[in-house]
């Protein structure tokens, strides 16, 4: 679609999802990965990165173009709170609240705002262990700086790429084999069915 759609076509889209009976819940995303991708992930586009996992041909035209082509937003914790609260207000049905999920007060938060789910991206590629973490001391902080050089990684074997650095509270953290994009948590008492308790993760990628 030319151009998006926007939160005056999403809510209506929302509305027509949960009156069709078939969805269990929405899991709120914005961006696109190919035409606007940090507009999803916010913070610095990693552009070095791409280049490196691209063929040759077109590498030196990623480090030429890349910073003038790919805009890029300021990062800041629960960063589609705003929009996602206009669909919140529009549904019954429960919705996962995405992006720059990274501590227990982000999920306080949600749950006060009456967000059934958080999904969680980065902070659980940096710290598999972080929401048990969490569970134990819930001002346990992310070690996840939102540098987005994880992002180029899914070409060639999803990771954390401080992890590699050693940077880390384990040396085995921060790798997927499979593409680990997102795990939802269950963030208050919800009613979708084969819900992911608040210790557990299953992969919520949208493909995208
Ligand atoms: C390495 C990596 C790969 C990702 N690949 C995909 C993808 O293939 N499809 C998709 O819809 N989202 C993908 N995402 C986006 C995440 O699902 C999530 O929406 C995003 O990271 C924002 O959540 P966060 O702030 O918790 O990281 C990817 C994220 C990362 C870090
Ligand atoms: S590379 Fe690691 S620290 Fe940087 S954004 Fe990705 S998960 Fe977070």
């Amino acid at each position: 679609m030319r151009g998006g759609s926007w939160l005056d076509e999403a809510v209506p889209f929302a509305q027509w999802l949960e009156a069709d009976g078939t969805c269990d819940a929405l899991e709120m995303t914005a961006g696109s990965s190919l035409l606007n991708p940090m507009y999803l992930f916010k913070g610095d586009a990693p552009v070095e990165e791409f280049a490196q996992v691209m063929p040759p041909a077109i590498r030196l035209g990623v480090r030429t173009v890349g910073k003038r082509l790919i805009r890029t937003y300021p990062y800041r914790d629960s960063y589609l709170l705003e929009d996602a609260r206009q669909v919140r207000a529009a549904i019954g049905l429960p919705i996962v609240l995405l992006g720059g999920i990274t501590d227990r007060a982000g999920i306080d938060r949600a749950v006060r705002e009456g967000f059934e789910y958080v999904a969680m991206g980065r902070a659980l590629l940096r710290e598999p262990d972080l929401v048990a973490r969490m569970e134990a001391d819930a001002t346990t902080p992310s070690l996840c700086i939102h540098c987005n050089t994880c992002m180029p990684t899914k070409f060639t074997g999803t990771r954390c790429v401080l992890v590699d650095r050693g940077t880390t509270r384990s040396a085995d953290w921060g790798q997927s084999s499979s593409l680990l994009c997102a795990t939802a948590v269950r963030a208050s008492p919800g009613r979708v069915p084969g819900a992911v308790p608040a210790a557990a993760g299953a992969d919520a990628d949208s493909g995208g």
